[in-house]
């Protein structure tokens, strides 16, 4: 779909459906709102005043407009209290309305930038395309039979001040940078394991260096060796399909010398190894690769802004299957930096490939440190799929995470990384074991990637709750969500902020 803002008054917009917004308990609509009901001769204050318009948060209601407006349609769509009404409601606004209007099949969609008297305009404009984007997105690439739905065209975002329309461009371009970007994670991770092996992940991400102009690096099995990466091969020898170790480094600042790191799980099926998960839902571990399709598109997205700052994502990817020559329980595996580790679980692969490609991000000299991953169940139980937890050893750091993945609508709840917890990682026979037991086992999880971060800024997002939702809802689509590529672009966008303002 295009995205564009144009100068204009809605009222008079030829399309087949506008949109226009009422917050909840409004009896009058003012603004574009109220144009639109003197238009339909009172149509909108009518349906408040008969309790079948409230404004309440998801609320659409579709009106046809049977000649009295050059649009076919209105859609009114609630956008809650007004004292809650953020850019996050703007987004689920915009999903809820675009969603309700493709099953009625329309092509040209005018909407009004909900909100913006108390928001930015620019920042409105962006989340308008993130919401559309987002919402409508679909994975069908698998089924042959027609779609259910044509793709809708266009949308316009209609201004009708037309100082505003540069700073509403410049909005769009970050939302559809992001947007889209959240889109290739999607797709990345809905995509079945047999379509998205380690070597599929290694060429999805050539395809975004070159785009974008990247530099890009693929480590393979022998160099991997050669850097002692045992805990990334060990679990990579039950598997037939070789692992990769994806960098790609984007040099925004070539003034610097530093260099942000993000570090993406790619477990890209986990079975769970000897250590087998049961059937029942195994399926879904074929998105156990979403926070490297995370930092992946994100660097899509990054290439695309050009913000001042140098940026490196690495993805450890492999799978995780039995076989004869599978890591077992009670084996003990020698990490790049020295450290051995005793398997209890070969279930717990993702803190092993991850303990290597942070050392050899250390070795690369990022800093800070971010990673991905969609690490632990315990993470899932702690938190739902609420929100993502973080958890880390810089509180700065830890901080921005935060505040940029708020920003971008996805929640993040710091978890505690007290020493205690370390204890349960010690091991009898080697450095450390690679499960913590049954209770806190994402923090212990947390701790055991520590060990490997040692005194780097880091922060740990284990996105195992958060990565796949069971239904639509908002702008989200049932599947992988594509979460942490927009914390990440903000991210990397707040960083380069703060160096130019030195
Ligand atoms: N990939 C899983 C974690 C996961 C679970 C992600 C549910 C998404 C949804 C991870 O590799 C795993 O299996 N973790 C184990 C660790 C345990 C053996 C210590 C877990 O959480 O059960
Ligand atoms: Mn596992
Ligand atoms: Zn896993």
């Amino acid at each position: 779909m295009e995205i564009s803002v144009i100068a204009g008054d809605i009222t008079k917009m030829k399309a087949d459906a506008i949109i226009v917004s009422l917050f909840e308990g409004v009896e009058r609509p003012d603004g574009a709102t109220g144009e639109v009901d003197k238009a339909l001769e009172g149509a909108i204050i009518r349906l408040i005043a008969g309790g079948e318009m409230k404004g309440k948060d998801g609320e659409v209601t579709l009106i046809h407009t049977l000649g009295k407006m050059d649009a076919d349609r209105v859609v009114v769509v609630g956008l809650g209290k007004q004292e809650k009404f953020n850019l996050e409601r703007v987004r689920a606004a915009t999903a809820e309305a675009l969603r309700s209007l493709r099953r009625a099949g329309v092509g040209l969609v005018g909407t009004i930038a909900h909100g913006a008297g108390a928001l930015d305009h620019g920042d409105v404009a962006q989340a308008i395309c993130e919401g559309a984007t987002l919402g409508l997105y679909t994975f069908k690439k698998h089924t042959t039979k027609e779609p259910e739905f044509k793709e809708m065209k266009e949308l316009l975002i209609v201004e009708g001040d037309e100082g505003r329309l540069p700073q509403m461009e410049s909005g769009l371009l970050r939302g559809k940078a992001i947007a889209e970007a959240t889109c290739l994670a999607r797709d990345m991770a809905n995509e079945p394991a047999n379509y998205m092996t380690p070597t599929d992940m290694a060429e999805a991400a050539g395809k975004v260096a070159d785009e974008g102009s990247l530099e890009l690096r693929i480590i393979e099995r022998e160099e991997m060796e050669e850097l002692g990466m045992g805990a990334l091969l060990g679990v990579a020898q039950g598997s037939r399909q070789p692992p990769k170790l994806i960098t790609i480094s984007y040099k925004g600042d070539p003034s610097s010398q530093n260099t942000l790191g993000f570090v993406g799980k790619g477990v890209t099926f986990d079975s769970g190894g000897i250590s087998i998960k049961p059937s029942e839902g195994m399926g879904d571990m074929k998105g156990d690769m979403a926070g490297g399709a995370a930092v992946i598109a994100a660097m899509r997205a990054i290439a695309e802004l050009g913000p001042r700052i140098n940026v490196t994502a690495l993805v450890p990817a492999t799978e995780n299957l039995p076989d004869g020559a599978a890591l077992k329980p009670a084996d003990v595996l020698r990490a790049m930096n020295g450290k051995t580790i005793e398997i209890i679980s070969t279930d717990a692969e993702g803190r092993l490939i991850l303990a290597d490609a942070i050392c050899y991000a250390r070795k690369l000299g990022l800093s800070p440190i971010v990673d991905v991953a969609t690490l632990t169940g315990a993470c899932q139980v702690a938190l739902g799929n609420i929100c993502t937890g973080a958890f880390g050893n810089n509180q700065e750091i830890i901080d921005r995470a935060i505040k940029a993945g708020e920003a971008a609508g996805e929640r993040i709840w710091q978890m505690p990384m007290y020493e205690e917890y370390k204890e349960q990682n010690k091991s009898d026979t080697a450095d450390i074991k690679n499960t913590g037991g049954r209770y806190g086992g994402a923090i212990t999880a947390a701790q055991f990637l520590a060990e490997f971060v040692e005194d780097t800024p880091w922060v740990h997002l284990d996105i195992a709750g958060t990565s796949r939702t069971d239904k639509d809802k908002a702008y989200q689509v049932k599947g992988e969500t594509g979460v942490g590529v927009r914390t990440l672009v903000n991210l990397a966008l707040s960083l380069a902020q703060e160096q130019i303002k030195g």
